[in-house]
């Protein structure tokens, strides 16, 4: 079995490697992001693996299954970027890595809400430039705040817990609501509006889907409170970018915390600093002094990164073994 692994990022190598030798699989690693204009470069091979910026659409997954592709491993969680119906269609076994570690995201995501709160960016470097002055610097106390979150699955659960550990009331929105875990939080299931106008921070955990494409919009964001926090470490579609910004230009939102960005795949896990960007959107995002963005980086921890490439790989092997792959692994309509 022969396999081609797409956008492979430097900080990922050696946990492949690993585990490439550990399943004694023969993979050919390239830095090249999967589209339309390389997909020639899987001929010769039976599977690919993909990062979450890769180009699984439709002609793209055609042209794979001429080459001869069987098997798409993908090295991520969510497969917004993948037409799973044609996949399907086209005979092709897609697998991905459900968890690595939901507790990375959510952790990075209490990290961005303290970041923006407690404004900690701009009071290093006032002590770095020897300013140990506080004014600008004031924050709120988060404990006793109403925290919503969209979308309470591994990651948004994850989240709760940390927030309740703060001592916060728990709202969520989520289309599979559980009754051990209202218990368990002593949280509450709304509706989206009901959790818009209540949140002092809202948290978007839901997958990108045609239902949850700008759940957040320019009717949506108008129930949030101008005092409230906004955070996204879920998908940066989920936010309708417009109506985003026409509300910060408003000043009617405390702070934004965002980890990822509607146009993100030209921008992020590139080093732009000579060339700079011209992504408007990012720019006047950045332009705002409460808004801070990371780069797509939830994930990025050690665990996270040993978990993704051990999935992934034995996903793979146990494919070509012709072995079960563990059902939660399997993407099916
Ligand atoms: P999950 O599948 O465990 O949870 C998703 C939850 O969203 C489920 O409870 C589901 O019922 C709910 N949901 C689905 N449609 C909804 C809707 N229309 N409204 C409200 N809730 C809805 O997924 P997990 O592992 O918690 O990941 C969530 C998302 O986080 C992923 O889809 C991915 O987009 C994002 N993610 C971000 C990372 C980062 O580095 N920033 C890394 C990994 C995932």
């Amino acid at each position: 079995m022969k396999v081609l692994c797409f956008s492979t990022h430097e900080f990922e190598q050696r946990y492949l490697k690993r585990w490439e030798e550990y399943y004694n699989l023969n993979v050919v690693f390239v830095e090249t992001k999967l589209n339309e204009t390389v997909v020639q470069l899987a001929r010769g091979f039976d599977c690919i693996s993909c990062w979450a910026s890769d180009d699984l659409s439709k002609p793209v997954l055609e042209s794979l299954s001429e080459l001869g592709i069987k098997m798409i491993s993908l090295r991520s969680a969510g497969y917004s970027h993948l037409d799973l119906i044609k996949a399907k269609e086209l005979g092709i076994t897609v697998t991905r890595v459900p968890s690595y570690s939901p507790e990375a995201i959510a952790e990075h995501t209490l990290g961005l809400l303290m970041c923006i709160n407690r404004k900690y960016p701009k009071a290093f470097q006032r002590v770095k430039d020897f300013n140990f002055t506080l004014d600008g610097l004031e924050g709120i106390t988060i404990h006793g705040k109403t925290v919503g979150i969209i979308g309470a699955g591994q990651i948004g659960l994850a989240f709760a817990r940390i927030m309740k550990g703060m001592g916060c009331a728990i709202l969520i929105n989520d289309v599979s609501p559980r009754s051990d875990i209202e218990e368990e939080l002593s949280a509450h299931y709304v509706d989206l509006k009901t959790l818009l106008k209540r949140s002092d921070i809202i948290s978007l955990h839901c997958p990108l889907n045609e239902r949850t494409r700008h759940i957040i919009n320019s009717e949506t964001i108008e129930l949030i409170k101008p005092t409230a926090f906004l955070l996204n470490t879920g998908r940066g579609g989920l936010i309708e970018t417009q109506a985003l910004i026409s509300k910060l230009k408003k000043k009617e939102l405390r702070g934004v915390g965002l980890d990822v960005y509607e146009y993100e795949e030209d921008v992020f896990f590139k080093d732009h600093s000579e060339s700079g960007i011209s992504d408007e959107g990012l720019l006047r995002l950045m332009g705002f002094p409460n808004v801070l963005i990371t780069s797509h980086q939830g994930f990025f921890t050690k665990e996270a990164l040993d978990n993704i490439a051990k999935t992934s790989l034995e996903n793979i092997a146990n494919f070509s073994q012709g072995k079960d792959i563990l059902k939660e692994n399997l993407l099916t309509l």
